[in-house]
């Protein structure tokens, strides 16, 4: 296995390369970055996972994969544990699986996972279908539990739902939610988790699309519920608009090397996340924002000059 001082070893690459600060290293070396506990349970995660749409995707469904395997065994090496995938991410969950079950790493993962056999606008889910998802995710993890199952973007949950609570009522699963990233559907998310006894929802939040803050994110403390930022980033979005913008020197304060910090540092302030899940093929862009769980995080008013300053930037 690639250990990080491997990995920083053989691709020759200083630790200002990997945008980390000596003590940045020293700290995931150690193992000593943010964790936050699951509401439900109070079990700890570390705050930085890997998300596994966009570029891993894109990557899996390639010609040469293996890359992945970098990206997780970097990952794992240097304390973190979340990898967030889906049926809906193409080769994602498989190609993942796979190189997991070679690595024989199943036990340090927590491996979320969604499903959905309803289109992402509405309509009722076959529910056979949905059943075979859920067996396709076992099969490719290897593994029971399945730490999370989530119905991904509230695909019919009067039909998926009750499907995810009998996977948690059998312990074939240990977590269950859902998750939506589409405006239009926050008051539907917000009603669900007023009402349904859900162990996670997943949402997307980032220094330059605060509105979760205004009522999930509350909501989600209120109602113990653990949260999954995804799209800290906003997938390119944010890495248009800092594109030739040097950080600004305050950000120091807060220990930040790189706008991946700067902006998963952000989004990590809020007390209601528990692990934000950017996706990356490259293992230096993985240990980058594993760094943005290490140090200070921004008090409110580093927040809103965080905030200030991204809104003041061109629009991507
Ligand atoms: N409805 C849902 O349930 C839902 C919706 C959206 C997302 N998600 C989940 O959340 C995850 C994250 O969202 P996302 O993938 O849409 O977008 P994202 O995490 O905001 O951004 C990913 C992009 O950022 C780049 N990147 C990552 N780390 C970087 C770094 N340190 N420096 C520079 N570039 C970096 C990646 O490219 P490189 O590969 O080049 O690093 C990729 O292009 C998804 O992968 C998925 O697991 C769930």
């Amino acid at each position: 296995m690639t250990s990080r001082r491997d990995f920083i070893k053989y691709s020759a690459l200083s630790a200002s390369a990997l945008s980390l600060s000596p003590s940045m290293l020293s700290a995931i070396e150690s193992g000593e970055i943010l964790k936050r506990a699951i509401p439900s349970s109070g079990e700890e995660l570390p705050a930085v996972g890997l998300g596994s749409s966009a570029t891993f995707s894109r990557m899996a469904r390639s010609d040469d994969a293996t890359g992945l395997r970098n990206v997780l065994t970097t990952l794992l090496d240097n304390a973190g544990t979340v990898f967030d995938t889906a049926q809906g991410y193409g080769a994602s969950e498989e190609v993942a699986g796979q190189y997991v079950g070679e690595l024989g790493l199943q036990d340090k993962l927590f491996w979320a996972t969604k499903f959905n056999a309803a289109g992402r606008g509405g309509g009722r889910a076959d529910v056979e279908a949905a059943r075979a998802q859920i067996e396709d995710s076992f099969r490719y993890f290897g593994k029971t539990p399945i730490d999370c199952m989530q119905v991904h973007n509230l695909g019919d949950l009067e039909a998926q739902l009750p499907i995810a609570k009998e996977l948690k009522q059998d312990g074939r699963v240990r977590y269950i939610g859902t998750t939506n990233t589409r405006p239009q559907r926050v008051g539907e998310l917000a009603d669900v988790m007023r009402n349904e006894e859900l162990d996670f929802i997943g949402l997307d939040y980032a220094v330059d699309n605060r509105g979760a803050a205004e009522e999930l994110l509350p909501l989600a403390q209120e109602r113990g519920i653990g949260v999954f930022v995804y799209a800290p980033f906003g997938r390119t979005r944010l890495w248009s608009r800092v594109k030739g913008v040097d950080l600004p020197e305050w950000a120091a304060e807060i220990g930040v090397n790189s706008w991946a910090q700067f902006f998963i540092k952000y989004v990590l302030a809020h007390p209601a996340v528990t692990v934000v899940t950017p996706a990356t093929t490259k293992p230096k862009n993985m240990l980058d924002n594993l760094g943005g769980a290490v140090g200070p995080l921004p008090d409110a008013a580093m927040q809103t000059r965080m905030a200030e300053f991204v809104d003041a930037l061109p629009s991507a």
